[in-house]
């Protein structure tokens, strides 16, 4: 009998005809041929199926044949995305970050100009390479499925991908001396512009194919208007900033519009996607509360209302100089702070969750979004009492508790559960993670204290903020290396199963393991099968779909022909009885 704790694995491999309602839930490329390492239950809740259809459902389909498994490029384009975003945060990102705070610790100082545009380069690796590829891998995989649709044009995402990666390459490159190049600088902000718009798109046309209408849809929608808005604004970004400015015009224009453009990338893009995906994800894949149906809203107000009023306040103190506007800005930031922390209590941030390797990530998260918030509704009375009107260090330390300790604690944390997940990987046999997550606290914790306290007591602060970044890289690096590892491609599963040929197998895969069809291919002219250094080599990667491309062969006549001689085509092996 089939029960809720039935594994997917378990059952697809005894019962292959099953798959098919599980995909018709939105599993598909998820977890491998076998699916993920999860309970039904698990299942029912992660794709919100109500359980006693699918436990129904899955009965009835006991019998049915075999449903072919496929994974396309909407389920893969994930590892891409994240491996990029890894690349970055390693390089251009944290790396380069952790080596410029190294050198203001060293001057004692925030206000080398000539760090100015590896500092930029560093902001918008981060926010377009670490979270912007992070978010868009995510997004591609998990937005479709989370509305029982498939991603609209995946081929669409995959050239968003390719054009981001080669636009980060070309803005980092623009910052150094040696290139010099504004040209770069602007044609890899141009091609960020381009690759955001078409995700945009992409996501767009994916969330309007489905007809489940959630109250997170209008958070994915505004963040996608931020990351829209702040990408076709970056070539200008770096047009007005580029290293030929002059010191003093630089200065002005950075005061103008530098602190309202990164909010609409953080607080906007970042900030709301995070805190709308997590009201879907948190309470079914991580066992937090769900939110309250009147909060929902409430909180999207508070967030959307209040970067709003930040950013229009600001460019009006900056027009006027009325000290009113100022305030005003204050109010709209601090407005969506309250919007954050009300999410945090509704979820029940630290006291729910399940027991788990993420969820010290997701507590740790939040709790530095707390400190954050805090911080922005101290700032006026902070920056009084030093007698000052702005602190760079005390902006500084509240960005830097926003980014790291919320935004990339939160990528930490879901990303080590969600990628097992989908690689088919029972979580529970992996790692608990604690280096990275003390090395990234310990090193978050330093830099957001001591960056404050260089405005008190800058001769101890500095030398000790410096060193910060050192931690910071250490822990992402060791957590950045063991997701890397989990998405190698995996032999199939023990059990999987074998038999069913499709047009994604390679050719090699069905030669080894049906030696007989090796007559059916030479009779469709793909005699070079028969030679063991190109079956060894060229025929591991070809696909029977790529192989048929390639020689013009009818691909349906072709595997009609290979099912026939293997005779396989409902009856895969079964593995041991599992129930
Ligand atoms: C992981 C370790 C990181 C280190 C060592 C680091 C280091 C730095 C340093 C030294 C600055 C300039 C000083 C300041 O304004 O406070 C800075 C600015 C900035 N960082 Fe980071 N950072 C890190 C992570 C991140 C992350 C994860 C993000 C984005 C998600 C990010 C986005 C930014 C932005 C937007 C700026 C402002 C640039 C500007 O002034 O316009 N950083 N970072």
């Amino acid at each position: 009998m089939i029960t809720k704790e039935t594994t997917l694995p378990e059952l697809i491999a005894k019962y292959p005809g099953t798959r098919k309602v599980f995909d018709d839930a939105g599993l598909h490329g998820c977890g491998g041929a076998l699916g993920p390492q999860e309970t039904i239950e698990f299942f029912a809740r992660v794709h919100g199926v109500p359980l006693d259809k699918l436990l129904n459902d899955l009965e009835a389909a006991k019998e049915a044949p075999s449903a072919e498994y496929r994974e396309d490029l909407g389920d893969i384009l994930y590892r891409r995305y994240f491996r990029a975003a890894i690349v970055v945060i390693m390089t251009a990102g944290a790396t380069l970050g952790a080596s410029m705070l190294f050198l203001y610790g060293l001057r004692r100082s925030f206000t080398s100009l000539d760090l100015f545009a590896p500092i930029q380069a560093h902001a918008n690796a981060q926010v377009f390479g670490w979270v912007g590829l992070f978010v868009m891998g995510f997004a591609c995989q998990g937005l479709p499925r989370f509305k029982y649709v498939r991603l609209w044009r995946p081929g669409l995402a995959n050239l968003a991908f390719v054009g981001m990666v080669a636009g980060i390459a070309l803005r980092v490159s623009a910052a150094w001396p040696w290139s010099g190049q504004t040209a770069f600088g602007l044609a890899g902000a141009v091609l960020q512009a381009a690759s955001v718009v078409l995700f945009a798109v992409v996501i767009v046309r994916t969330l309007r194919s489905s007809r489940t209408r959630d109250g997170w849809d209008k958070y994915v929608l505004f963040s996608l208007a931020c990351f829209t808005l702040a990408a076709i604004l970056e070539p200008l970004a770096y047009w007005l900033t580029r290293p030929q400015v002059a010191p003093d015009l630089l200065i002005h224009r950075v005061a103008d519009f530098m602190g309202p453009y990164r909010n609409l990338q953080l607080f906007g893009f970042a900030g709301v996607m995070i805190l709308g995906v997590a009201q879907r994800i948190l309470p079914t894949a991580f066992g937090f509360r769900e939110v309250g149906k009147r909060a929902v809203p409430a909180a999207f107000v508070l967030l959307a209302a209040g970067l709003t009023l930040d950013l229009a306040g600001w460019f009006a103190f900056r027009a006027t100089k009325a000290a009113g506007w100022a305030v005003a800005s204050w109010a709209g930031t601090s407005a969506y702070a309250l919007g954050a922390l009300l999410l945090a209590f509704e979820l029940r941030a630290f006291t729910r969750g399940e027991q788990g390797r993420s969820t010290k990530f997701i507590r740790a998260a939040f709790f530095w979004l707390a400190v954050a918030c805090l911080m922005i509704f101290a700032e006026p009375f902070y920056t009084q009492s030093i007698g000052t009107r702005f602190s760079h260090a005390y902006h500084g330390a509240i960005r830097h508790a926003f980014t790291v300790g919320f935004i990339s604690l939160m990528i930490l944390g879901v990303s080590s559960k969600v990628v097992p997940i989908l690689q088919g990987i029972d979580v529970r046999s992996l790692p608990g993670l604690w280096v990275p997550f003390l090395f990234v606290n310990a090193g978050n914790a330093l830099r957001v204290f001591s960056q404050v306290a260089t405005d008190l007591i800058p001769g101890p602060a500095f030398p000790i903020m410096g060193l910060s970044g050192t931690l910071e890289v250490v822990g992402l690096g060791v957590w950045g290396i063991h997701l890397w590892r989990l998405m190698a491609p995996r032999p199939a599963p023990a059990g999987a199963p074998r038999g069913a040929i499709t047009p994604d197998r390679t050719v090699a895969s069905i030669a080894d393991e049906f030696p007989q069809t090796l007559d059916v291919f030479e009779k469709f002219g793909f005699k070079e099968l028969k030679n063991p250094l190109l079956r060894n080599t060229l025929a591991r990667r070809v696909t029977v779909r790529m192989a048929c491309g390639m020689k013009h062969v009818d691909e349906a006549a072709f595997l009609a022909a290979l099912r026939t001689c293997t005779e396989t085509v409902e009856a895969p092996v079964q593995p041991e009885a599992v129930k």
